[in-house]
């Protein structure tokens, strides 16, 4: 028995490192929390240690190549990153590559020539523009369903304004394009009135919208949010320019968020769409964990094209977190 014991060749402890572009950011502190719970469940599970190095890259694409090196001379089994500037992964890869360390992307998706310079090279994340059509599908049922209170103006279009995080983000790009193309494709029409790059940012979202309840007042029908923080923002100007939650634009958001959940059941966010934060923690886990251990991506787990775990959106309303809590 001892015997056998000894020529395991199973480890009982693994090291993860995980680098989060901004520990600030609403979004990735949820995923951060997730991340933490699953390494213990997985300690329950197995009796194998999980040792989580999560560090914050404060912005800086210089400082996580830096964190992702000095992760590596600590020997970490594996890495997950959540890359400053997605364009640039491909020196991640290499110094990853270099030290034979399976690297696990998330959020923020490299460049897919990138991710296949090398074989343990992975992405778990949800596809962009599926947020952009569920948000588009959500004010197209209120469009439906009670178009005298959204279209103020009677004119047959929405008139709407667009919050976008940071330029060059894939779900800054094509939750933008996306919203706006499902109101075109069922045949809606729709008149941008202002568009600003928030950065994700709710200080930054209600600066903005501040501005264009000034400029444009009642005319503003919808608000597209590329996340919540941001739907968040322009509530908050909304609120201070003296807008209860009926004379409000139509607002929505993207992640569902704890505080988003909140100003849903308070009525002054219509809709949001769930960024899967806990699937996204699971499958990062199982992922690096089994990369860590086998040397290999867990068979439970379902892998597009060898790299991408894809994992799905899904729209959010009061009433459908109202049909969850009774069922
Ligand atoms: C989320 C944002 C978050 C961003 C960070 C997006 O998927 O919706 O809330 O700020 O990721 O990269
Ligand atoms: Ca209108």
């Amino acid at each position: 028995r001892e015997h056998e014991g000894q020529r395991q060749t199973k480890k009982n402890s693994i090291r993860i490192g995980v680098l989060l572009y901004r520990g600030d950011d609403t979004f990735i502190g949820t995923l951060r929390t997730g991340l933490e719970d699953k390494a213990k469940e997985y300690e329950q599970k197995t009796g194998i240690k999980v040792k989580l190095d999560i560090l914050d890259s404060k912005g800086s694409q210089n400082t996580q190549n830096s964190q992702v090196e000095r992760l590596i001379s600590l020997g970490c089994d594996a890495l997950c990153i959540n890359s400053v500037d997605r364009s640039s992964a491909s020196i991640i890869i290499d110094k990853a590559m270099d030290a034979g360390t399976p690297v696990v992307f998330f959020n923020r998706e490299p460049v897919e020539e990138d991710l296949r310079r090398w074989k343990h090279a992975y992405y778990v994340g949800l596809p962009a523009g599926d947020a952009g059509v569920l948000q588009g599908e959500l004010v197209l049922d209120a469009w439906r369903t009670q178009r005298d209170t959204l279209d103020r103006n009677g004119d047959g279009v929405i008139q709407y304004v667009m919050l976008e995080g940071e330029p060059g983000h894939q779900d800054a790009l094509l939750r933008t394009e996306f919203c706006i193309s499902t109101l075109a494709n069922a045949g809606v029409s729709a008149e941008k009135l202002a568009s600003d790059a928030a950065n994700w940012q709710r200080g930054q979202a209600s600066v903005s919208m501040r501005q264009w309840l000034q400029e444009f007042g009642e005319n503003i029908e919808v608000v597209f949010a590329n996340n919540d923080d941001m739907a968040l923002g322009a509530i908050d100007a909304c609120a201070e320019a003296g807008l209860d939650k009926r004379s409000m634009p139509f607002i929505v958001g993207v992640d569902a968020t704890p505080p988003a959940l909140e100003a849903l059941r308070e009525g002054t966010l219509k809709g949001t769409v769930r960024n899967d934060a806990v699937g996204l923690a699971e499958s990062m886990m199982e992922l690096a964990v089994s990369l860590s251990v086998d040397g290999e991506p867990s068979q439970d787990l379902e892998l597009t094209d060898e790299r991408y775990v894809w994992l799905r959106y899904e729209a959010v309303t009061a009433e459908s977190l109202e049909d969850q809590a009774v069922s």
